[in-house]
This record gives structure tokens, C-alpha cells and sequence, in this order.
């Protein structure tokens, strides 16, 4: 009997070849990003007359995320009541946060100290610096301290940057009245890290990739010495982008500018307005055209962040499905005068994955 003899180099390269098709293709996102960054998404918990998000999805869906934040329960007018310390309300954080430690999940914590959906009785702005502190102090000493160990990350002041060249700092901040100053970010942050030395801190805000608002984001970490003291970990980029705007460009200086100064950077609310930040577009549907642009505007945002995984710790969408997206009421961060559909996420209406789902999680780099 004559037997055939193949080489072993080709042996070699057909157990190679016969491995590799066998690998396991990844099945959430999350798995998809394992060696990269976690991915998270904003849910909701009852708060604002809101379905819970684990009755509204299935345990598979929400598989695809490991970091998860309220997308309103945990912000200062859900949280703070004046009745005192042991009154604030941490229903809906604790909700959450049960849930993501029974998965394994982390935590973001959204938001400590922001100009916003922040009642007058926590910053005291007609008061002065000295109650607004004291009120600030025992505020996020109470808020980080119940939630050490169970919230990783922590947005501790959003939104404090003005959104043109006339002034650094929102100066019509409720905070900053109280203060006269911008002294009450180095506050929260000195606060925040004494509350819970392990937790991550966090800057947030929108527009970042905006060369002028970035630069004013440069000279108020400058400015407190925010680095340098020890008390950021981290830049929280709002992803509140659209199918233009930021280019990839400008998404990368953002990337560098601020991993040279040695911080860590999440996207923090990741969506993407299919109307372009115009709010006089009517009502579009959901197209082939459109499905494709959005699928090629979220293959683009990941493979960059794929490429500055080492500087990125998280991206998070801010909601799981399009059917509950607060961009079906807003363009450009302004009220809409009537409702109109948006498709910014990976999941559909049915809370199917789209075609960009499944560019961001089958890559191939
Ligand atoms: C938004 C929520 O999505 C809405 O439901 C709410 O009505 C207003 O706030 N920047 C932030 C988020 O930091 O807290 C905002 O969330 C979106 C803009």
C-alpha cells in the first residue's frame, strides 16, 4: 500500500487554518471587547416614571454590556433631599448597583456635582461659599461613602466649562455663584476621593472634541491643578455625536491631548443623532441608506477607539435600544417642539441589533 506523505509545514499550516476557523467568535460586545475597554450602557430603574431596564430587555441583551449607570436615578434632584444625610434617596442606585454586583458588572456613578437637574437647597447659590461647601462636603461624603466599592467610577463635575471664548467656566452655574469662583471643582474632587480613595474620578462634559471647548477644559485642569494634586483620574467625553460630527481627526487630538496629560478617558454617553443636530428635519424612516451610514459612522468611532485602547477604559452608550432614547425628544441639547424618531443606538425599536451592532462587534483589526 503506498501512503501518501504531506510535508510538515503544510500539515502545519492546515491545523492552523482548521483552528482559526474553529475559534469562537465573540457573542456580546462586551466579549468582543474584553482586552480593550468595558461597555457600558445608561439605564434606567423606575426613577421618572420609567420601566426598570431589566424588565424592558432580556438578560441576553443586556449580556452585551459590563459597566452600567443611571441614565437620571442618581443625579443630585433624585438623590438629595433636604431632609438630611440620612434621607437622601438611593433607591435607584442601589437597584442598579445590586444588579450589576450579582452579574459582576461595574459601575459608573452619574453625577456628583453639575449645574443641572440640581435642586438650589444642595448648592445653596444665594448663601456663599461656606455653606455651599458644607452642604457640598456632606453631600458627596454621604452619596461616594454608600457606595464605595460598589460604584468604579465617578462623574464628579459635569458640564462646569463655558461653551464659548468669554469665559473659562459656566459662571451661571448654581455652584459657581455660591463660590465665586471655580474653587468648587477642586472641592468636589478633594471630597469625592477622600470619600473613596479606590474609586476613579472623572471630569465630564460635551462638545470636547471642539478645539475651543477643549482647550478651556485644558486651562481649568491647569488652572486647579487637578492633575497635579492627585484628584482626577480621568476625562469623561460625552459621545453625544452625529453622523458628521466629531471626524475622526478631532477625535483623535482630543484622544492625545489629554492621554499626554496622563488621564485615563471614557466615553461617557454614546449616541449618535441620525438628524445632525438639526432640529427643522422632518421625521425620517429608517432606511437601508441610513442603516449603512450609521453602521459606517459606528465602524469608524471603534476602530479608532480600538486603536487608543490603551488610553480608553470605557465607552458607554447612553441608553440600550432606540426605543428608549431621550433623542427622540431633543436635537442639539434643545428641547424638539413635537417628538420625532431618532436612531442612534445598536438596537433597534425592537430591540434587535442593527447592521452597526454588528460592525462593532464583529471587527476585524
Ligand atoms: C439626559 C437624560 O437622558 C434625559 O432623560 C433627561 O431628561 C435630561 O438628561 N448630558 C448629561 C446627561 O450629562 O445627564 C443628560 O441626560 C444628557 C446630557
Amino acid at each position: 500500500m503506498t501512503s501518501i506523505k504531506i510535508p510538515y509545514a503544510v500539515l502545519l499550516a492546515i491545523c492552523t487554518l482548521l483552528l482559526l476557523s474553529c475559534e469562537k467568535k465573540a457573542q456580546t460586545l462586551a466579549e468582543a471587547y474584553a482586552d480593550q475597554f468595558l461597555i457600558g450602557a445608561a439605564v434606567t430603574a423606575g426613577d421618572y416614571q420609567s420601566q426598570p431596564f431589566w424588565k424592558m430587555y432580556d438578560e441576553e441583551l443586556i449580556g452585551n454590556f459590563n459597566l452600567l449607570v443611571l441614565e437620571n436615578g442618581m443625579k443630585p434632584e433624585a438623590v438629595y433631599s433636604r431632609m438630611g444625610v440620612d434621607s437622601y434617596n438611593y433607591k435607584f442606585g442601589d437597584l442598579v448597583a445590586d444588579y450589576a454586583q450579582a452579574r459582576g458588572m461595574s459601575m459608573r456613578g452619574h453625577v456628583l456635582i453639575w449645574h443641572a437637574q440640581s435642586p438650589a437647597a444642595l448648592m445653596k447659590p444665594q448663601e456663599g461659599r461656606e455653606a455651599s461647601r458644607a452642604s457640598m462636603k456632606e453631600y458627596i461624603t454621604a452619596y461616594v461613602g454608600h457606595y464605595r466599592g460598589k460604584v468604579h467610577y465617578w462623574d464628579v463635575v459635569n458640564e462646569a466649562i463655558s461653551d464659548d471664548w468669554s469665559d473659562t467656566y459656566r459662571t451661571s452655574s448654581g455652584w459657581f455663584k455660591a463660590y465665586g469662583s471655580p474653587d468648587y471643582i477642586t472641592d468636589a474632587f478633594t471630597f469625592a476621593r477622600a470619600a473613596d480613595p479606590d474609586a476613579k474620578l472623572y471630569y465630564v462634559d460635551y462638545n470636547v472634541c471642539e478645539s475651543g471647548k477643549r482647550e478651556r477644559i485644558v486651562t481649568m485642569l491647569n488652572e486647579l491643578g487637578l492633575v497635579e494634586k492627585g484628584l482626577i483620574d480621568g476625562i469623561g467625553i460625552q459621545g453625544h455625536w452625529n453622523l458628521e460630527w466629531p471626524s475622526i481627526a478631532e477625535l483623535q487630538e482630543t484622544i492625545d491631548t489629554f492621554s499626554a496629560m496622563g488621564l485615563d478617558i471614557q466615553i461617557t454617553e454614546l449616541d449618535i443623532d441620525c438628524y445632525n443636530g438639526d432640529p427643522s428635519v422632518p421625521e425620517m424612516a429608517y432606511t437601508p441608506e441610513l442603516e449603512k451610514a450609521l453602521a459606517d459612522r459606528y465602524q469608524e468611532l471603534f476602530s479608532c477607539f480600538r486603536r487608543n485602547s490603551d488610553h480608553i477604559s470605557a465607552v458607554v452608550f447612553w441608553g440600550i435600544a432606540d426605543d428608549h432614547t431621550w433623542l427622540h425628544k431633543i436635537s442639539a441639547g434643545r428641547p424638539l417642539p413635537s417628538p420625532r424618531t431618532n436612531y442612534p443606538l445598536l438596537f433597534d425599536m425592537k430591540e434587535k441589533p442593527k447592521k452597526a451592532y454588528y460592525t462593532v462587534r464583529d471587527f476585524r483589526d
